[in-house]
Parts: structure tokens; sequence; C-alpha cells
């Protein structure tokens, strides 16, 4: 596979003050090859929104990037660049057309007093002159990808549609410029289950058949279980797992995705096993020494208190824990 984006040591931090120093981002490197499907899952706080904002570099103030490289392979080159070097004309340039992103919770950020064709122009216009009738084809193939009726949605307001369509006309406005990769910040959050499963299936439609590049960004791993091909584990701020998707349900390597595991219902469908992982990520101004997953692991010792695991290459996955070993023969098979 053609590599597209490599992210080698990603950090990032928000300065708040006199409140010290935040890193939400600490240290996180990842591959993505064209036309993969990618999920990052964790927790709420775990700094998936971050990474992501990080890699389209629009990490709101006070937050900044404060180190690592994002290489990325523009169409047809040998060689990467690193987007983390080029200035600020230069990376709006890339924005939607490279790189598109539907930001988290964006269903109710649509203009509510334009009409969607008037806001999927707008979209258009900022990167591209284009004659309207262009546009409005334009505008009509990409909701007819996410299933939508043109002829009715492109004239109907925002408080004229469900959540769930308001949702898809967000990602066909993410097309529009036919990015090479986008990245959707939990885009089924705040759905109900039948709504959610439709537009998983949707994008995993878009993503065959385009080739696209995905990263899916959610805090509910049973969202991942028939969509993506692989997945990355975040908790506070770093990577700890990273494996293909059934594989990674299968033998869960680390403590932290068991945890998560366990706490999804839906797989098999019943209620009764779910257990939430106790208590709460920490606080990442202070984050606790040596494993970070250790005052909530159960198998947490002298070791994982002090020292903090390096994430380790195990075939082709990889794992931030001491005890990997002994977690992969203790965790029970999730079958998909
Ligand atoms: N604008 C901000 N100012 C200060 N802290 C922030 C800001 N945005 C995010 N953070 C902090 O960064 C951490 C990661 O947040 P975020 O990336 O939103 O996580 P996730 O998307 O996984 O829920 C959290 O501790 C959060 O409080
Ligand atoms: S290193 Fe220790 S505390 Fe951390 S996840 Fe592994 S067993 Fe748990
Ligand atoms: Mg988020």
């Amino acid at each position: 596979m053609k590599p597209l984006l490599q992210v080698r040591d990603l950090r990032v931090a928000f300065d708040l003050g006199r409140h010290g120093f935040l890193t939400a981002v600490d240290g996180v490197s990842f591959d993505l090859a064209q036309g993969e499907f990618i999920a990052l899952v964790g927790e709420s706080g775990s700094g998936k929104s971050t990474t992501a904002l990080a890699l389209i570099r629009l990490v709101p103030p006070p937050g900044f990037i404060s180190g690592g490289r994002l290489l990325w392979w523009e169409e047809g080159k040998g060689e990467p660049v690193d987007l983390l070097r080029f200035s600020e004309a230069q990376m709006r340039e890339r924005r939607w057309r490279d790189i598109a992103m539907v930001f988290q919770g964006a269903q109710n950020a649509l203009n509510p007093v334009m009409r969607i064709a008037e806001q999927m122009m707008e979209t258009v216009r900022a990167h591209q002159a284009m004659p309207r009738d262009e546009i409005l084809d334009r505008a009509a193939r990409c909701l007819r990808m996410v299933r939508l009726e043109p002829s009715r949605v492109l004239r109907a307001y925002p408080h004229e549609l469900s959540g769930g369509m308001r949702q898809r006309v967000l990602i066909a406005m993410s097309l529009l410029m036919n990015p090479r990769l986008l990245i959707l910040d939990e885009p089924t959050t705040a759905l109900d289950v039948i709504t959610q499963a439709h537009i998983l299936e949707i994008l995993r439609e878009i993503q065959e058949q385009m080739g696209l590049t995905m990263l899916l960004l959610t805090h509910d791993l049973a969202v991942v279980a028939k969509t993506a091909h692989r997945v990355l584990i975040m908790y506070a701020g770093q990577i700890v797992e990273e494996a293909p998707t059934v594989t990674l349900f299968e033998s869960p390597y680390h403590p932290y995705t068991r945890g998560l595991l366990q706490a999804v219902p839906t797989l098999r469908g019943d209620l009764t096993g779910k257990r939430p992982i106790p208590g709460a990520p920490p606080d990442l101004r202070h984050p606790p020494p040596g494993c970070r997953f250790h005052p909530r692991c159960p198998y947490a010792d002298e070791m994982c208190r002090r020292a903090e695991p390096e994430l380790e290459e195990v075939g082709n996955r990889r794992v931030a824990c001491h005890h990997w070993r002994r977690v992969a023969q203790e965790a029970p098979a999730q079958k998909l």
C-alpha cells in the first residue's frame, strides 16, 4: 500500500496560563496508507479531536503544536513533505482539497438561515472559482453519494432536516473538493442506533468506491467493528494499542482496550455483560507517573507505577503495556 500520511511524535499543548500546561497529544505516531479506513478510539478527553485538528493545523489557541512531523505524500510524488513546515497560506490550499474534516458536533453548526444549496456553494467558492451550475451539479453528486435526494435537500434549510440528514449533508460538503483524506470526528455520536448504522454503511461505501482514505474518531468501539480496517486506541494523549480491527476485537493486548471492549454492549447484543471501566481519565496537566493507565488498571504492579511502557511493535500490531503477554492470554475473544 502507498503511504499517504505519516504522523511522527506529534505533540500538542494548551497553555493555560496560571493553570499550567496541558499536553493533550503526547508523542503520537501512526501511518495512514492510501485507501485505508482507520479509527482512532478513546474515551472523551483522550486527545482525539486535538490530534485531528493538528493534522489540518487548526488547533485553537491557547493550543499549539509543540513538536513532531506530519509527512504527507502529494499526488504522484515519491518523497513526502512535512505539513508542519508549510506556511498558513500553503496549508489553506490543502485544507478541504487534500484533507477535509467533518468537525465534532457540526450538525448544529450549519447556518440556520441559509439553504443547503447556498452553503454548499459557499464551501466550493471559498476554494475555487466555478460557475453556479457546475457547483450545483457537483453538490448533487455528493448528496447522492450520501443517499440524499438533491432536489429536496438542496432547497431545504437545516431545521427541515433530521439530525442524521444534517450529518450526511456535512459529509457531502466535505466531499465537494474531492479530498484525499477525510477526517470524521464523532460522526454518529448523538444519533440513534439505526441512523448510526446507516451513516457508517454510507461511509464505508464511499470509502470503497472512491478509494478515499478515512480517519474516523469515536469514543465508541462498537462503531468501528464493521467499519474500520485498523484501529488506534488512544489514552491520555498517547497511542496505547494499534491492530487490525478483527485482531483487536479477538485478542486485545492492552488492558484499556480490553476494558473498552467489555463496555461495548452491542457486539453480542446483550447488555448484561456491559461493564464500564472504573475511574476516570487523568488530568492531563498532571498525568500519573509510569503507565498513565495504572490507577485504573487491574494488572498494575510496582513496575507500572514507576516506568512508562514503550509502544512496542508486535507482529502487525503495536502495544504499550509491560504485561501485554499476560493480558493477551487472559482476554476473552470477542467474535465480530
Ligand atoms: N481549547 C482547549 N483549551 C484547553 N484545553 C483543551 C482545549 N481543547 C481540548 N483541551 C483538552 O485537551 C484534552 C484532549 O481533548 P480532546 O482532544 O477534545 O479529546 P477527545 O476528542 O478525545 O474527547 C482534554 O484534556 C481537553 O480538556
Ligand atoms: S503497563 Fe501496567 S498499568 Fe499500564 S496497562 Fe499495562 S499492566 Fe496496566
Ligand atoms: Mg473529541
